[in-house]
């Protein structure tokens, strides 16, 4: 018996300490731009350098979005006769590791696509069965991030699948952030946490608010749609493991207030920032949203809880998220299609995370309130918010406790 013991404490010591993945990664949710949303396989060179440059100008880079990913159809469509993965030489003629310094000249980062499958979505060589050869690669690179995708993988186990490329990237010795893109048909929030540092949760977004867009055998969602869709599984993320709501359409022909809110939601989410629309033509509006630095602030708070739905009254989304400090982030976004004036009376509502065990009872704490849109604190909780809210639009707040002023 006491054999028996002793080879099984052996064993799951072995699994335990064979395969990882990088840690110290990604301890807050990772912020950049991505190519897909805007310009699918309509990648190119000049393209990623024009997006680079806009990036650093525009003040994104400062803000924090630091990750460039280059999408699907960035490679050539077969391998070289050593097997390796190549850029498509039109659209990257000085290869991939210019590309990647290029990019790190600048400061950002380097990001990277590839599936689990034979094949990309896009019908691009894939990495199944090359998982090593592709990882060195990148390595070789200076690839910092890599999304990996599910497509033409057939009755592959998909945890197992995802395992193998953690494998293969740890072995490069190269500290790669490993972005799980399996549209959450697996539950990858269930066994993503010790694999990847963040797990796409459902099938692809798309730029409207709460639409489902059908295409045979799958639906593109909008941001409503995700959101209702998976506000159930917060337990599952942390610092180095996020649930990934999906790469942003803020900019994408949303409203501005749409663009608030949908920029507001990822924060209270904690989910990554990764911005989907052109910056390179980037409006004044959408470019203030996506660099207010308060809002990003709650996304990127270290204790890294994602929030949660508070209440839906009168269509009135009330979402919570615990900050460190004590402090607290709280939404208020108007569902309706016209306006709505909001009253909110503290004494009358306790706020509190059970899972978390963080609440305030409001007849013995008194916060302060600042609005994160305004810049400015706009009262405290002795006094009922009112407010007006514009039509899919979006009131922010944080709620400071009144000593940390004294
Ligand atoms: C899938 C992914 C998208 C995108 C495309 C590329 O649909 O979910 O985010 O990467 O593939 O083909």
């Amino acid at each position: 018996m006491k054999k028996i013991v002793f080879a099984l404490s052996l064993i799951t010591i072995m699994v335990n300490t064979y395969g990882q993945k990088f840690d110290n990664l990604a301890l807050t949710p990772p912020m950049g731009w991505n190519s897909w949303n805007t310009f699918a396989t309509e990648i190119n060179e000049k393209l990623i350098k024009e997006t680079v440059n806009a990036i650093v100008e525009s003040g994104l880079l400062e803000a924090g979005f630091e990750y460039l990913v280059l999408d699907d159809g960035w490679m050539a469509m077969q391998r070289d006769e050593d097997g390796k993965l190549y850029g498509d030489p039109d659209k990257f003629p000085s290869g991939m590791k210019a590309l990647g310094d290029y990019i790190h000249s600048k400061g950002l980062k380097f990001g990277i696509y590839n599936c689990a499958g034979s094949k990309t979505c896009g019908g691009y060589p894939g990495s199944r069965g090359h998982e090593y050869i592709d990882a060195q690669s990148y390595a070789d690179w200076g690839v910092d991030y890599l999304k990996y995708d599910w497509c033409y993988t057939e009755k592959l186990n998909a945890e197992g699948a995802y395992m193998t490329m953690r494998d293969a990237l740890y072995a490069t010795g190269r500290p790669i952030v490993f972005s799980i893109c399996e549209w959450g048909s697996n539950k990858p929030w269930e066994w993503g946490k010790d694999i990847g540092h963040l797990w796409r949760i459902t099938g692809d977004i798309t730029n409207c608010w709460d639409c489902e867009i059908g295409h045979g055998s799958w639906s593109a969602l909008g941001i409503w749609k995700i959101i209702n869709m998976r506000k159930d599984i917060r337990k599952y993320a942390g610092p180095g493991h996020w649930n990934d709501f999906d790469m942003m359409e803020v900019g994408n022909e949303l409203t501005d207030a749409e663009n608030r809110s949908h920029f507001v939601m990822w924060s209270i989410l904690a989910s990554p920032l990764i911005m989907g629309n052109d910056v390179c033509s980037v409006d004044k509006e959408t470019l203030k949203t996506l660099t207010n630095k308060e809002v990003i602030a709650v996304n990127q708070d270290k204790l890294g809880i994602q929030g949660f739905r508070f209440s839906n009254e009168h269509n009135i989304e009330i979402w919570l998220k615990p900050l460190s400090n004590n402090e607290w982030a709280i939404s208020f976004i108007n569902m309706n299609d016209k306006p709505f004036n909001l009253e909110f009376d503290w004494l009358k509502h306790g706020i509190g995370d059970d899972f978390n065990r963080r609440n305030i009872d409001f007849r013995n704490q008194t916060y302060e309130i600042r609005d994160l849109f305004r810049h400015e604190l706009i009262g405290n909780t002795t006094e009922s918010l009112k407010t007006t809210l514009e039509v899919h639009d979006v009131l922010l707040i944080k709620l400071i406790k009144k000593e940390n002023f004294d």
